[in-house]
């Protein structure tokens, strides 16, 4: 019998894509934010719009660095029923948002449906192929990469956004900082973790500088990627 330590990336993606669909299927809303099984839609909006005062809002130096929101163009990675898609779409003057799961891209898709300036696509689980090759100001994910039970996977995502984002721009995200939890490769709820130096050595390995952390040991690990500037560019 083949050992679940040796399940393939191709393995992986295809069993996130599917449980992700299937959670979307049961009660997505439940599964994107379980502080609540039955949301209404004013409720799990309101979550969204928090999650952007609260990440987003008192932050706003590091993400905009002088650039107006309304002239903005952001990522998000793993947009779920587009919750928070939603709220971002109200400050920034783009949002392009992918996720894992076709069940949570119809979702997102009708919850941002009154906002022309938000763009949903459905990827691979492991790149931002879809995504059009256009400079992005600002990357975001939250509660994405806690589920993903693969650290290649999640750093090839950094490495993309990397690819996206202008010189000097932040990736704003988290990963599952609590190494203490019993995580498998098959698992698709609870996530591989990363410490402190895993963290600053994918931020090196991708192109980025990491300024500032918080949360290193829990479960909710943020992490602020800085673009690193080529030499040339600095003045
Ligand atoms: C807990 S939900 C959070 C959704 C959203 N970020 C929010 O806060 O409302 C996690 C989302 O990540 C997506 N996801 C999981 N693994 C992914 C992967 N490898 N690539 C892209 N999306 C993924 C799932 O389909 C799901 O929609």
């Amino acid at each position: 019998m083949r050992n679940m330590a040796e399940i393939s990336v191709e393995k992986q993606l295809e069993k996130m894509r599917q449980d992700w669909d299937e959670r979307a299927k049961e009660n997505a809303r439940y599964y994107v934010a379980t502080g609540n099984e039955e949301w209404t839609d004013d409720e799990f909006f309101a979550s969204g719009e928090r999650t952007v005062a609260e990440e987003i809002l008192t932050d706003m130096g590091n993400i905009c660095q002088g650039k107006k929101p309304g002239d903005m163009r952001v990522l998000e990675i793993g947009c779920g029923a587009g919750r928070v898609t939603r709220a971002l779409a109200k400050l920034f003057g783009e949002v392009h948002a992918v996720d894992v799961s076709g069940e949570m891209v119809r979702l997102a898709r009708q919850a941002t449906a009154p906002f022309p300036n938000a763009f949903i696509y459905q990827n691979n689980g492991q790149d931002l192929s879809v995504v059009p090759e256009l400079l992005f100001d600002f990357a975001f994910s939250t509660i994405v990469f806690q589920h993903i039970p693969s650290r290649r996977i999640i750093e090839n995502y950094v490495r993309e956004t990397s690819r996206l984002l202008r010189p000097g721009a932040l990736f704003k995200f988290q990963v599952q900082g609590d190494s203490t939890l019993k995580t498998t490769p098959d698992d698709t709820w609870l996530g591989v973790p990363f410490s402190e130096s895993q963290a600053l050595d994918m931020a090196y390995r991708c192109g980025f500088e990491n300024r500032y952390r918080h949360g290193a040991g829990e479960q909710y690990f943020w992490l602020w990627f800085f673009k690193q500037v080529p030499e040339r560019e600095r003045r």
